[in-house]
């Protein structure tokens, strides 16, 4: 929700650092921290601007994360868009031009406006953009009285103010629930004076009307709903922007996600109680981000170890063979070359794969590498059974198992050996032909999801 600016009080800020954003727009931010630290992306909502974010710039920065605060398009020291461009699209998009620009996955905090920019960039990437993803009081069509309330504020004080006081009893009816007190000095940086001398807040009225949260709520559930990563969901206790039931349906689309009330604090969580804010942050990050890399030992649990696993990035292939009831595939990236002399390779297949007694009895199968365009077909063929050789071009090639058309490359095997280990079943093939396609990049797959090659 847009709207809700607050009382900010003059603080030390980070070091300078700036972001091209969707179109060309600039966005100013600012650092703390080391460099070289695990960062954090911390965007405030509609009306606030970066420096809400510095009480919890400081704590992260002492706990040995970076932090970087970013005034969102149209607020504070950011470029306003001449376009007015303040749609959910422009939005997102300049978070994933940020989370571009940061490189190493940050977790990414963001609240209200910031936090469904957050969530659909996060949310709408096929790439993994960041490592863990905080809303802050931000719920798909948030909504309700206060939402309401602080519209008809804002209009009311469209004009802008007469004078600081005037602004300063504004501020406070927008931010009720904020603790620390905050003067008439903390808000002037806050303000800028228009042509006709009045006060005005640093933020572009028409961001307001730009953005509304009830039109996209069902674009962010999908979002949601494609979210590995993990997900912390805060909530103010006395906020009527978003409800307790909202964040409990929201908390429902996610695949692994928290949530956390902070008593006493209202829609603008991270000023209303700054401290108890840091707080659950630091804790969720010790928790699902820790600054020691994650460690499994046999016996524990099964997911670390798929976590470690995921790290050795790999290409990605279809493993086909032909059956008495037609053609199987399946996808999967344990793909490895192992001898040339004889020419053998090898794909690891899980015991309870439904293919599996084909493959074990078709005498020979075929392993095609998928190139960037088919990720369709790497989708197809780990998803129901219908859907996959109906989906894509193949053949049967010359030693009868099927190969899909213009794959990277194709290689048909004759079965050389099959051994059983643990839950999967090794498929040994004889190299009795194969083709490639020199020109083609992969599709890549990497810590559960698919990637592509970057040249410099
Ligand atoms: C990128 C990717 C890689 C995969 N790698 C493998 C693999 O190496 N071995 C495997 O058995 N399943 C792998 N899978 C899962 C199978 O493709 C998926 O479980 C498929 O539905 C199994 O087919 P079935 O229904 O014939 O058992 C992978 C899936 C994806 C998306």
């Amino acid at each position: 929700m847009n709207g809700a600016s607050f009382i900010e009080r003059p603080s030390a800020a980070g070091e300078a650092i700036s972001f091209e954003g969707f179109g060309g727009v600039r966005l100013v931010g600012e650092s703390w921290g080391d460099r070289d630290a695990p960062t954090v992306l911390l965007l405030p909502g509609g009306g606030q601007s970066k420096s809400a974010y510095r009480h919890a710039a400081r704590a992260l920065a002492d706990a040995g994360r970076r932090a970087i605060c970013v005034d969102l398009r149209g607020h504070g020291e950011s470029d306003w868009p001449t376009d007015a461009r303040y749609d959910l699209d422009a939005l997102s998009k300049d978070v994933v031009a940020i989370l571009r620009q940061v490189g190493a996955r940050p977790v990414v905090v963001g609240a209200s406006l910031g936090g469904m920019a957050a969530l659909a960039a996060v949310g709408e990437s096929e790439v993994e953009l960041a490592s863990g993803l905080v809303l802050v009081d931000a719920a798909p069509g948030i909504q309700g009285e206060e939402a309401t309330r602080v519209r008809a504020l804002i209009q009311r004080y469209a004009s802008g103010f007469s004078d600081v006081g005037e602004a300063l009893e504004a501020a406070r009816a927008l931010s009720p629930h904020r603790s620390r007190g905050g003067g008439a000095d903390g808000l002037a940086h806050q303000l800028r004076s228009d042509d006709g001398g009045r006060l005005r807040w640093k933020w572009d009225e028409r961001s307001v009307s730009g953005f509304q949260a009830v039109a996209v709520a069902e674009r962010l559930e999908a979002a949601a709903r494609n979210i590995r990563i993990a997900v912390l969901l805060m909530r103010g206790g006395e906020s009527n922007m978003v409800t307790a039931e909202a964040v409990e349906r929201l908390q429902a689309l996610f695949h692994d996600a928290e949530a956390v009330e902070i008593p006493g604090a209202g829609h603008l969580v991270a000023s209303d109680r700054a401290d108890e804010f840091d707080a659950a942050l630091l804790a969720f990050l010790e928790r699902r981000a820790p600054l020691t890399p994650s460690e499994y030992h046999e016996g524990s649990d099964s997911r670390t170890l798929r976590d470690a696993l995921g790290c050795f990035a790999t290409g990605v292939t279809v493993v086909t063979a032909m059956g008495d009831d037609g053609p199987v595939g399946v996808t999967a990236n344990s793909f490895t070359a192992v001898s040339l002399d004889p020419p053998l390779i090898l794909v690891c297949l899980g015991a309870r794969s439904s293919s599996l007694p084909t493959f074990q009895t078709a005498g020979g199968f075929a392993i095609n590498m998928l190139h960037i365009g088919q990720q369709p077909a790497s989708k197809a063929f780990a998803g129901p059974q219908e859907s996959r050789f109906s989906s894509v071009p193949w053949r049967v090639g010359r030693h009868g198992a099927p190969t899909l058309d213009d794959s990277l490359a194709s290689f048909e095997c004759e079965t050389f050996s099959m051994q059983e280990a643990g839950d999967h079943v090794v498929l040994i093939g004889r190299v009795k032909a194969a083709k490639f396609e020199p020109r083609r990049d992969p599709l890549l797959f990497f810590r559960g999801k698919y990637r592509r090659l970057h040249f410099n």
